[in-house]
C-alpha cells in the first residue's frame, strides 16, 4: 500500500511517502518564525503550515518518485497538538482524500512516536515505550499494536519542556534540547547535583522542581561565570533528567516483566539518555530500540508507518475526522 502521510501538530510541516519497500521520502519544513519569541506561537504556526504544506507534499512525492495517482491512502495527525496547526494538515488531507477518492487514516501523534521504532525494526510485543517529547513524558505498556496503557506520566512539565525552559534560562535558543545535548557532551555531569524528583516513588515523573532549582542556582551567578561553566551545567541538567527517565524505565521493566523497550519522541534523540538506556538494557538483558535521529523529533514518516499499521487492522477513518488537540 502506498501511503502519503502528513504531520502538522506543532511547528514542523512534514510529508512522507511509505510504499511496500519502506519509507521513500520524509520532508520536514521547520518553522523558524518562532525563534524570535523563544517558543511556538500557535497562530503563527498555523499560518506557516498553510504556506508550506502544498510544497512539502509535492517535494515528498517528487523525492520518492511517486505520482499522486499511485497514492492509495492518506495518513494524517489527528492530535494531540495545536488545534490550528492540526486543522491545516487535516483539511489538506481531507481535500486530497476526497478528490482522489482514497481512504483517510487519522493518527495519534504520540502513538506515532512509539511506532516510529517499527520503520526499521520489528520489536516484539509486549513492550514498554518511554515516550519523551516537548509536551509529553509517558511510560506506555503496549500489549499489542494500539492495545496500550499509560502506566506512568509527568505530573507537571514534560522532559523536553524541562530542557527547553532550562535552556532558555541559560540563554540558549528554542528549542534548547538539542543545544543542551551538544554542550553537555563537553561538560562534567557531576559538576552540580540537581534534584531528581520522585525517584523512589512509582512510575510518575516531575520536572518542574528541577527547573526551579536551576533558576535558584543561577540567581547569584554572573553572566561570565555561566558562560564559562555552560557545558558543565548542561551536562549536570542532562544527567538529572536522563537519570530519572532511565531509573523509571528500569522500574517499569521490572514491574511488567517485558523483554522489549522502546525510546520515543524528540528527547529520545538525547545522547546521554540513549547511552544510559543502552547500558541499562544490557544489564537487564532486554532488547532496546530507539528510532534513528531523523525519526525521533516530529516527522511524517512515523505518521506513515502508524497509518499503515492501523490500515492493516482495518482502522480507517472517513471525512468526519476532526482534529483533537488533547487526544
Ligand atoms: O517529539 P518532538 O519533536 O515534538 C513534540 O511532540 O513535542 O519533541 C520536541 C522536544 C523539544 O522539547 C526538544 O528540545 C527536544 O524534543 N529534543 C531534545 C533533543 N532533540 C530534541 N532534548 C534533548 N536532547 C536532544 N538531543
Ligand atoms: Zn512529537
Amino acid at each position: 500500500m502506498n501511503i502519503l502521510a502528513i504531520e502538522s501538530s506543532c511547528d514542523d510541516t512534514s510529508a512522507a511517502i511509505l510504499t511496500d519497500q519502506g519509507i521513500q521520502s520524509n520532508i520536514i519544513a521547520s518553522q523558524s518564525i518562532h525563534l524570535q519569541f523563544g517558543g511556538v506561537v500557535p497562530e503563527l504556526a498555523s499560518r506557516a503550515h498553510q504556506k508550506t504544506i502544498t510544497q512539502t507534499v509535492k517535494q515528498a512525492l517528487e523525492e520518492s518518485e511517486t505520482s499522486l495517482d499511485e497514492i492509495e491512502a492518506i495518513a494524517v495527525t489527528q492530535g494531540p497538538g495545536l488545534l490550528g496547526s492540526l486543522l491545516v494538515g487535516i483539511c489538506f488531507a481531507k481535500g486530497l482524500a476526497l478528490s482522489r477518492n482514497i481512504p483517510l487514516i487519522g493518527v495519534n501523534h504520540m502513538d506515532a512516536h512509539i511506532y516510529a521504532n517499527f520503520i526499521d525494526h520489528q520489536p516484539e510485543f509486549p513492550l514498554i515505550a518511554l515516550t519523551v517529547s516537548g509536551g509529553h513524558t509517558q511510560l506506555v505498556y503496549v500489549k499489542s499494536p494500539f492495545d496500550q496503557e499509560i502506566i506512568g506520566e509527568t505530573r507537571d512539565d514534560a522532559a523536553g519542556e524541562a530542557f527547553d525552559k532550562i535552556g532558555k534560562l541559560l540563554g540558549l535558543p528554542y528549542p534548547a534540547g538539542p543545544h543542551m545535548d551538544r554542550l553537555a557532551k563537553e561538560g562534567d555531569p557531576t559538576f552540580h547535583k540537581f534534584p531528581q524528583a520522585l525517584l523512589h516513588e512509582g512510575l510518575d515523573f516531575s520536572f518542574s522542581g528541577l527547573k526551579t532549582s536551576v533558576l535558584y542556582y543561577l540567581q547569584d551567578k554572573d553572566e561570565d561565570w555561566i558562560q564559562e561553566h555552560l557545558n558543565d551545567i548542561c551536562a549536570s541538567v542532562s544527567f538529572a533528567i536522563s537519570e530519572v527517565l532511565v531509573k523509571k524505565l528500569k522500574r517499569a521493566i521490572k514491574q511488567t516483566g517485558v523483554n522489549t523497550v522502546l525510546l520515543a519522541g524528540g528527547v529520545s534523540a538525547n545522547s546521554m539518555l540513549r547511552e544510559k538506556s543502552r547500558k541499562m538494557a544490557e544489564e537487564m538483558g532486554v532488547q532496546l530500540y530507539s528510532p534513528k535521529l531523523s525519526y525521533c523529533t516530529d516527522n511524517a514518516a512515523m505518521i506513515a508507518i502508524t497509518g499503515k499499521m492501523k490500515a492493516d487492522l482495518g482502522q480507517i477513518d472517513d471525512l468526519d475526522l476532526v482534529p483533537f488537540s488533547s487526544l
